[in-house]
């Protein structure tokens, strides 16, 4: 019978590499924590007129990407594509965002339709960052200070840049695509033929192009910084004060604009050369109107979401991974001694919570269990034989160091390995 294999685009983390996610997660969760940022959990699923209120319905996203469905009970549900739409939701739902401040966090699997390739998925996970009810530019620096401290703490600093710009206000925008498009008009035959499109749906993606046809046009085109209002010039240049201030290194990019429709002044991208296409692995903004667009009291918003397989791919070339052994002590049985086996590995463990013992099941050779102690990669084999046993003693081996083994009370064993794992 043909065998039925996963969705294209959406992958299985194997064992060998969960140990990695584990690593990520924990540093992530460690700095989230020590900035008191608090964690939040909602549905990968949502009502679909959430997203295309929110992230725009003229938006790659929404037009495309999107795993919508009709449930048993005729609503249109979809498989969330990012987190922030929900965000808002959860917290408006649930009295989060009246008179107070939130500093939030999420991870979990997003899902969009998109060609898949190294990078980029169909289920992809990501850790997103929302903080809402403050405005000022103080909060955009200590988002981007956070992201940093994890850049630095995984060891990938020489290999992200980060791009800031600000995007001003809704009428600066929209001022500034009516020029925009007023100038790209008159050169519709110089245009790739994506930007083309783009000029009658959402011209401001036309900054993003890749061709360079249409960047050459855009030089000479009018720029966004010059459309910027007042208020926005100022928080950016605040901004961007307190980014030297605090030692995050940054390029402005007035190209820089989001896939997402929510944004306003700060946006931001953390991008690599090391990824090829998929060059950005953190990205967000500002997005002061969406609480209100989405029926709650105007709140001030600003956030970002890390794209974690891409993250882990720069991780597994460019970073620092401490060494992630899931075993450190083997527990051969050898003979008829399970019973005496199970109690003195759960007695270690009891004792030493942060040991990791592997107890053999399944009997076989002295010899044969030996090679799968060294296999396992585990330091240490202890060895409980027959003798062993009925002696009360059990052997502590050194897989990986030349020191003689020795035989020992089973009574002393805890204090020995308590003294090897020092
Ligand atoms: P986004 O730029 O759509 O923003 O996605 C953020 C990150 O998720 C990207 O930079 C990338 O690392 C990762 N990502 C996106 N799509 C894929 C994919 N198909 N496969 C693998 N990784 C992917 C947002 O989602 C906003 N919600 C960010 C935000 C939060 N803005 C404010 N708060």
């Amino acid at each position: 019978m043909k065998k039925i294999q996963a969705i294209r685009g959406m992958n299985d983390i194997l064992p060998e590499d969960s140990a990695l996610w584990q690593y990520l997660e924990g540093v992530i969760q460690q700095t989230l924590a020590g900035f008191s940022y608090r964690e939040i959990r909602f549905p990968i699923m949502e009502k679909t007129e959430l997203f295309k209120r929110s992230i725009g319905e003229v938006t790659d996203i929404v037009e495309k990407e999107m795993y919508t469905f009709l449930d048993r009970n005729e609503e249109s549900l979809t498989l969330r594509p990012e987190g922030t739409a929900s965000c808002v939701r959860a917290c408006e739902e649930n009295g989060l965002l009246y008179n107070q401040t939130q500093r939030l966090w999420y991870m979990g699997p997003m899902f969009r339709y998109e060609k898949p390739q190294k990078g980029r998925y169909r289920q992809f996970h990501q850790v997103g960052i929302e903080t809402y009810g403050v405005a000022g530019p103080d909060i955009d620096a200590e988002l981007l200070l956070l992201s940093y401290e994890l850049f630095k703490k995984l060891g990938l600093t020489h290999c992200v840049e980060l791009q800031i710009n600000s995007l001003g206000s809704d009428v600066a925008r929209s001022e500034f695509r009516q020029a925009l498009v007023t100038y790209l008009q008159s050169h519709k035959d110089a245009l790739d033929e994506d930007s083309r499109r783009r000029l009658d749906t959402n011209p401001l993606r036309i900054l993003d192009s890749k061709s360079e046809a249409t960047q050459r046009l855009l030089d000479a085109g009018p720029s966004l910084s010059d459309y910027l209002d007042e208020e926005s010039r100022q928080h950016f240049a605040e901004f961007t004060q307190l980014l030297d201030a605090c030692g995050v290194p940054y390029t402005i990019n007035n190209r820089l604009v989001r896939g997402l429709d929510y944004y306003n002044r700060t946006a931001f991208e953390w991008v690599t050369d090391k990824l090829g296409a998929q060059s950005a692995v953190c990205a967000g903004g500002r997005y002061d109107n969406l609480v209100a667009q989405l029926g709650g009291k105007a709140t001030p918003a600003v956030g970002f979401a890390i794209g974690l397989e891409r993250l882990l791919l720069l991780l597994q070339g460019e970073g620092s991974v401490p060494s992630l052994g899931t075993v450190d002590v083997y527990l051969a049985a050898v003979g008829n001694v399970q019973a005496q086996a199970l109690s003195l590995s759960s007695e270690v463990r009891r004792a030493l919570p942060n040991l990791k013992v592997f107890m053999h099941c399944g009997g076989g050779s002295f010899k044969n269990q030996l090679k799968k102690a060294d296999k396992s990669g585990a330091s240490i084999a202890l060895i409980l034989g027959e003798n062993e046993a009925v002696a009360g003693t059990v052997t502590v081996k050194y897989l990986r160091e030349e020191k003689p083994q020795l035989t020992l009370p089973q009574g002393e064993l805890v204090e020995v390995l308590a003294e090897i794992n020092n």
